[in-house]
């Protein structure tokens, strides 16, 4: 348990770095008054272009696999299921670091890049399966949100309905309810994030991917 907390706030202080709203400082823009006023890679890239978008999504996801890494060396987890459970912990700290900061005048994000960092760690193949997903979902709506909602429910039902098999995932039977319950933690908070964008999309004002607000 100690060892969990730790994790847990190691990835919390990871998760405060604004990388997207110092990378738009950095260019002279104030990224919580642009677009969607979010200050994820999605709304940079509307604002500042696909070299600053990519950019801070690199930067998101690092901030989220440093130190999952550093954890991970740390603890020195003596089987998959240790491992997994280091990871998920010091990712979830991360994105709620990032969604939640307690930085003054830092304003909190949806935690897409962080999340995405998280299942890399988790399985790099099934992670390059669901962004295949997300992808499609994007290019056939245009809808960086809906993507990004689909994409985490999916991984949900995912670990509720494949968990146990040890095909897609790592860990074994023991762990499956905690895991059960974290990743449908991080679809629910994925989805609380993102509820101006799903009133956006009921009322088919939400910003189209390529098209500047
Ligand atoms: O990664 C966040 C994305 O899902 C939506 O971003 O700026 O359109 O609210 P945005």
């Amino acid at each position: 348990i100690v060892q969990l907390c730790v994790c847990f706030i190691v990835g919390y202080i990871f998760g405060n770095i604004p990388n997207g709203y110092l990378y738009a400082k950095s260019q002279g823009v104030d990224i919580y008054h642009q677009g969607s006023g979010n200050p994820g890679s999605t709304n940079v890239l509307r604002t500042l272009g696909k070299r600053a978008g990519i950019t801070v999504l690199l930067m998101d996801i690092a901030k989220c696999m440093v130190p999952i890494f550093l954890m991970i060396l740390f603890w020195k987890p003596g089987n998959e299921d240790q491992k997994t459970l280091i990871l998920m912990l010091t990712g979830i700290g991360a994105i709620l670091g990032h969604n939640f900061p307690i930085l003054p005048g830092v304003k909190g994000g949806k935690g897409v890049a962080c999340t995405g960092a998280l299942l890399i760690a988790l399985s790099p193949l099934y992670t390059l399966g669901l962004l295949c997903f997300f992808i499609l979902i994007v290019l056939i709506t245009k809808y960086v949100s809906l993507g990004s909602v689909l994409s985490v429910f999916v991984f949900f039902f995912s670990v509720l309905l494949m968990g146990k098999s040890g095909i897609l995932f790592p860990f074994s039977e023991a762990i499956y309810l905690p895991m059960c319950g974290l990743s449908m933690f991080l679809a629910l908070l994925c989805l609380f994030q993102h509820r101006e964008n799903v009133k956006r999309l009921l009322n088919g004002t939400e910003n189209k991917f390529g098209k500047k607000k």
